[in-house]
């Protein structure tokens, strides 16, 4: 299957169905930057309707709202936020231009992770930090190293720090099941081999067997990282 398209044609329904799933991640990413110089330069890479770059608009810091996506990207417009329609494996800015860098479930819908990664070490300065988060694989142990620790390495990042953040989420339709699926997809490669209609398929039957609802278990991890220039 070809998640590639998908925010590009449901631009609308993922920023208002889809996205709010997310919460737990926009309110950690929230925190986060608190600790940021304030006001900092920060991007936000494939920034979807720019849900963190809002949060880290209000805490008066610049941002860099970063992705292909035209349609999501024009949602993110706001006060102290620039957009860049950019593809994140080529971004068109200056190294060491930022003074922070953030992606959060983006990385997994990368062709190649490595070079986006890296991307996002050449724009950032020296030092500066680097939070990617991931969805993880939910109630599977043990669990082996998520690839983007390598991933991670290959960019030349250094890892400073991990942490897991878990929720569970009620979802009572086949259309809002299915995109949370595909957010995830990196977590569910046997459904990533299925095609659309399977997808579909599978999700009215767990509907149905459930009440017409289900509770999915979601898991991602934040990883923090810094960039040292050579
Ligand atoms: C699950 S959404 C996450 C959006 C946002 N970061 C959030 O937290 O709501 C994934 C985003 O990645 C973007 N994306 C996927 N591949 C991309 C690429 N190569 N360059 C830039 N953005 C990309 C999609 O357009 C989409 O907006």
């Amino acid at each position: 299957m070809d998640v590639r398209h998908h925010f590009e044609e449901h631009a609308e329904h993922y920023a208002e169905r889809v996205a709010p799933f997310f919460a737990i991640t926009y309110e950690y990413l929230a925190r986060w930057s608190t600790g940021l110089p304030s006001p900092a330069r920060v991007l936000d890479v494939a920034c979807g309707d720019g849900r963190v770059a809002a949060v880290l608009a209000a805490q008066r810091h610049q941002v860099i709202a970063c992705d292909r996506s035209a349609p999501l990207l024009e949602r993110a417009a706001g006060p102290r936020i620039r957009l860049l329609h950019a593809d994140a494996h080529a971004l068109p800015l200056r190294k060491g231009c930022v003074d922070a860098v953030v992606c959060n479930l983006g990385v997994q819908f990368f062709a190649r992770p490595v070079v986006a990664l890296r991307e996002m070490g050449r724009v950032v300065v020296s030092g500066g930090p680097i939070v990617v988060t991931v969805p993880e694989k939910p109630s599977v142990r043990p669990q082996a190293p998520h690839a983007i620790v390598a991933q991670l390495n290959e960019a030349g990042l250094r890892m400073c720090d991990q942490l897991s953040l878990s929720v569970s989420v009620r979802v009572m339709d086949v259309t809002t099941l299915v995109a949370v699926w595909k957010v995830e997809m990196s977590t569910l490669r046997e459904l990533a081999e299925g095609s659309e209609s399977d997808l579909v398929e599978l999700a009215q039957t767990l509907l149905d067997q459930d009440d017409g609802s289900i509770t999915l278990p979601l898991k991602f991890s934040a990883y923090h990282c810094v960039a040292g220039h050579s």
